[in-house]
């Protein structure tokens, strides 16, 4: 669904009071100018969640859950943002866009073209089916070992390599042109003639997640490039919403539970092959929070075996991150240098495989492992460097006890003081941080704040008096503020044309949606802050921020020196030396 236009949002926020909808759902307890009442996101013995009629926002001082109307009513009813603005317009009567029309034909539109590519790809498997056993294709297949069966179960065809062949079929079959242009198989060349994509290629039809064919990635049958051609996106495939082999895996990965995720096409196909039948991959994408999620649905534990080359160690430390951001459980399972997941199965077989699998690394190993091979660890430099490193992941571990014990073995592992790496993990703050409840089906989510005092009260003062906008925008830049969040809103603040207007955080917040967190904003409207002198204190604000930046850039500079002097990168070291006399010397 499209996203839901502002002034409809603001609209409902107008009509309906937070006050009234919160206490609809938890007793709220008068308290000066708020309300105050138990968190219901977390538990706790004394209030310190907040809800301010004035600003129309809520914010609990124990957990960092916060936001307008609409965050509340999402986190409540577990439910996502648009359907949370969905119940509140109901409540409010005030009438949604209407989507139904569009939808409708969207929805003939998008049968449609998952029938094309049910027609496509009985056409590419035809096409194999009839291909006669010496030729290239058949070769080929042979070459990479795919046995018919697993031919016909992920319905592998062969796009010959005419110009035509879909196309023409297509047309026979009666499709309409503009639909096959817009299934995205078939593609406008000059003078209103058309063309396949695909063509002289092994073909795979991509599934979603209960068999329906997306799209197609072709294989070139020897080495030229480009290795594979995707069919675009269409109304009905996004890439980075699927998994290759879901359909297939589905079942097995909730019996085994666990999954396997590879890279490639062949490396599911041939994990299926031998038997090992929760595999799936990525296709190559940079795995996408969506495809996490997807997975999630069927597991919370996977084990990553991406290629072992160096853009499947990049692609696996990324993933890595980001299944521990979604609360997976996961592992990295190594495989001898120069193999993926196919050419090893096919090297050692399915037990050969169920190895590497049992052998997986959690991210502890794995990752200080591909550290310690970069760096030099008997250098303090490089240990930073690590425990930098390090930390960036273990701080997305959501599990407390997990998280003291990785740092309780890396500190180890390095030879440094415990409390340094904590420390150290402490300067990273603003990731958040989870804590499960005491209390059975109460997931507690406890977000920290990190903001520098000076920011917060300068992002106060911004927020409840916008002419302080454009003095600070005078003197800083976005990027001289430390905290993302803050950045992200600094930029759209400085953005606005303001003159001496209160700027309403309850909107700013669905303004900014995708970019800052709504508890950042609540925290900094809801945090009571004393100002008695406000123009020194926003001139005081100002240095500070320029001060902490400057020192962050020296530091910064120092350390890069550091590290070039120690490998003797001459010329490295001596531009940097550069840039920190220039930075000392004029502050810029
Ligand atoms: P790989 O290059 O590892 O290919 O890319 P592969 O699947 O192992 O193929 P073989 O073994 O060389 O035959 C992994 C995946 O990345 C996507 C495909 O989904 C592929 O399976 N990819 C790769 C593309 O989409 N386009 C490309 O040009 C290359
Ligand atoms: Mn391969």
């Amino acid at each position: 669904m499209a996203k839901i236009p502002e002034h409809i949002l603001n609209e409902i926020q107008d009509r309906c009071d937070i006050v009234e909808v919160i206490s609809s759902y938890i007793p709220l307890n008068p308290a000066g100018r708020n309300f105050k009442a138990l968190c219901p996101f977390h538990h706790e013995k004394t209030p310190s969640f907040i809800v301010s009629p004035d600003k129309q926002i809520y914010h609990c001082f124990g957990c960092n859950s916060g936001g307008n109307v609409f965050n509340f009513v999402k986190e409540h009813e577990k439910i996502d943002f648009i359907d949370a603005v969905k119940m509140l317009a109901e409540k409010t009567g005030v009438k949604l866009p209407e989507y139904r029309q569009e939808k409708s034909e969207d929805s003939s539109l998008v049968s449609t073209i998952y029938t094309i590519n049910d027609i496509a790809a009985g056409f590419y498997g035809g096409l194999l089916a009839k291909s006669a056993a010496s030729t290239d294709v058949r070769r080929y297949i042979e070459k990479r070992g795919i046995e018919d069966a697993v031919l016909e179960k992920f319905r592998i065809g062969y796009a010959d390599s005419s110009w035509r062949s879909l196309a023409d079929y297509l047309t026979q079959r009666g499709v309409k042109r503009e639909m096959t242009l817009k299934a995205g198989l078939v593609l406008k060349g000059k003078d209103n003639s058309v063309y396949d994509l695909l063509r002289g290629r092994l073909v795979f039809p991509i599934f979603d997640a209960r068999g329906r064919v997306l799209g197609f990635g072709a294989r070139v049958l020897d080495d030229s490039l480009p290795k594979y051609i995707n069919s675009p996106e269409t109304i009905v495939y996004k890439k980075a919403r699927h998994l290759y082999g879901l359909n297939f895996a589905k079942q097995h990965i909730r019996e085994k539970g666990f999954a396997i995720i590879s890279e490639g096409y062949l490396d599911v196909i041939m994990s299926h092959q031998y038997g090992i039948i929760n595999t799936i991959s990525s296709l190559g994408t940079a795995l996408t929070v969506e495809q996490i999620r997807l997975l999630r649905r069927y597991t919370h534990n996977v084990v990553m075996v991406y290629d072992a080359d160096q853009a499947g160690e990049m692609a696996a430390l990324r993933g890595l991150d980001l299944f521990l951001e979604e609360g997976m459980n996961v592992k990295i399972a190594c495989l001898e240098k120069g193999h993926d997941p196919d050419s090893f199965i096919r090297k050692f077989g399915p037990r050969g495989f169920d190895v590497i699998i049992k052998k997986a690394k959690n991210l502890f190993e794995y990752k200080l492992g591909v550290l310690k091979e970069k760096f030099n660890t008997d250098e303090p430099e490089a240990k930073a460097e690590i425990v930098k490193e390090m930390l960036g992941t273990i701080n997305r571990v959501r599990n407390a006890v997990i998280k003291a014990e990785f740092i309780k073995n890396l500190s180890a592992a390095l030879s440094i003081k415990e409390e340094a790496v904590w420390e150290e993990l402490k300067k990273l703050g603003n990731n958040k941080s989870f804590r499960r409840g005491g209390q059975a089906g109460l997931q507690e989510v406890k977000r920290t704040v990190s903001i520098s005092p000076a920011e917060k009260i300068l992002v106060k003062l911004m927020l409840e008096d916008a002419s302080v906008v454009n003095t600070v925008r005078e003197s800083l830049k976005p990027f001289d503020f430390k905290n993302p969040d803050i950045r992200h809103l600094i930029e759209a603040l400085f953005s606005f044309d303001t003159k001496g207007t209160i700027i309403d955080a309850r909107r700013l917040i669905n303004y900014l949606e995708d970019k800052v967190s709504p508890h950042v904003i609540s925290f900094i409207v809801n945090d009571e802050v004393m100002i008695r002198d406000k123009e020194k204190n926003i001139r005081d604000c100002i240095n500070v921020i320029k001060k902490e930046n400057k020192d962050r850039q020296l530091r910064d500079i120092q350390s890069r020196l550091s590290l070039a002097q120690k490998n003797g990168y001459k010329d490295e070291a001596k531009s940097l030396l550069g840039e920190f006399n220039r930075l000392i010397k004029t502050g810029s």
